[in-house]
């Protein structure tokens, strides 16, 4: 028998696909709210590209959940570029905002109350890509208003299936155990390392920001300051640990040395998706501000005030970004001995043996 040739609609299931949009508006009872249409669409985009997402960060948590990772060969490289992509895709959710803002708050005045109680607040993929990036239920805003079944909380499946994304390893935990995996410290030089490098960098603090030093010390060897309060410690307790952040700032300090490219970018990538899904947190509060001034959320939160608190709590690299605290000027940096560079170039898998 002949084999029927592939149909583009056919390949796409766009039977499924473009039938999936009913505005309640539209049924029997109700005035039909033009901007529906828009309002779900624009939904379905994004539920789209979110699980892109996900596909690409499973890939990229499969990678780093391996026992040993060859920071300059091809896995690392597919896991810079795939995150790279990521990145694409968050540009792109945070302009699509712009197309809903052709909606007035008129038009959505419209069809709202139709909604109620469903809202973002229940979308699973969403809570996926936060925990599988990292984002704890402990580092939350309100996390026991967000961990609800009840009504505008998650149905019981969803609920499952994000508390077992928020109890699995994820990018972070496992980005840290990459770090801390890192050989640069293990012989006589990183003592030496550290010690010179503390002092330029104390000697590089101005008179206000002299105590900065003590951070220093505490991020990274974790000495208590003497005046230390739990909340100064609590500010300053990174989610990496002091081993992995020292790693971190020997990448970005040596980062144009090719050896430290992917490792490098891959940090980078994370502080950008950090960035970005914080733009994006912060352009829905803008527009959810003028759709819906204070009102509550048709999720039942205090609306817009939910959502700053969330913005304002949930980054999840910020440790990472925050090492800038820590550098010195460049043409300070201590030289990499020669021999490092060469243990370096071995272990991280520039050369292979045989
Ligand atoms: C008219 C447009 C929109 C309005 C007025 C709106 C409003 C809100 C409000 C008030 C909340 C807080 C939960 C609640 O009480 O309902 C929320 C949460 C959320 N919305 Fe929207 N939203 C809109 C469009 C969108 C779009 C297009 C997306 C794309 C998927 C989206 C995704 C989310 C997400 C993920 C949350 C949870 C945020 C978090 O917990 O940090 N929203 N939205």
């Amino acid at each position: 028998m002949e084999k029927k040739a592939l149909y583009y609609a056919d390949y796409l299931h766009l039977d499924k696909v473009l039938d999936a949009q009913y505005p309640v508006s539209f049924t029997d009872g109700h005035e039909k709210a033009h901007d529906e249409m828009l309002f779900i669409v624009i939904h379905q985009a994004y539920e789209l590209w979110f699980k892109q997402i996900i596909f690409e960060l499973d890939y990229v948590l499969d990678v780093f959940g391996q026992p040993a990772i060859n920071d300059n060969a091809e896995d690392m490289n597919l896991v810079r570029h795939r995150l790279g992509r990521i990145i694409k895709i968050l540009q792109l959710l945070n302009d699509q905002v712009n197309v809903l803002d052709t909606m007035t708050p008129l038009d959505f005045l419209a069809f709202r109350n139709l909604l109620t109680p469903s809202s973002g607040f229940q979308s699973k993929q969403f809570r996926m890509i936060e925990a599988k990036l990292g984002l704890e239920i402990d580092n939350r805003h309100q996390k026991d208003y967000y961990k609800k079944t009840g009504e505008g909380g998650f149905d019981k499946p969803d609920y499952d299936q994000i508390s077992t994304a928020e109890a699995d390893k994820n990018l972070l935990t496992r980005v840290n155990e990459w770090l801390e995996r890192m050989p640069f410290f293990k012989d006589e030089f990183g003592a030496k390392f550290w010690d010179e490098y503390r002092t330029i960098y104390e000697a590089g603090l101005t008179p206000r920001e002299a105590s900065k030093i003590h951070d220093f010390d505490y991020v990274f060897f974790e000495k208590i300051p003497a005046d230390a309060t739990p909340e100064i410690l609590a500010n300053l307790r990174s989610s990496f640990s002091p081993k992995a952040m020292g790693a971190a700032l020997f990448i970005m300090l040596y980062r144009d040395y090719p050896i430290f490219q992917n490792s490098y970018q891959v940090l980078d990538a994370l502080i950008e998706i950090d960035h970005l899904m914080s733009n994006w947190r912060h352009k829905h509060l803008i527009m959810v501000r003028r759709m819906i001034g204070m009102r509550v959320g048709t999720g039942n939160t205090s609306g817009a005030g939910y959502l700053e608190g969330a913005l304002n709590k949930h980054f999840i690299y910020r440790d990472l970004s925050g090492l800038s605290t820590y550098l010195i000027e460049r043409r300070k940096i201590p030289a990499l001995p020669k021999s490092l560079i060469e243990k370096l170039g071995f272990s991280l898998g520039l050369h292979h043996a045989g």
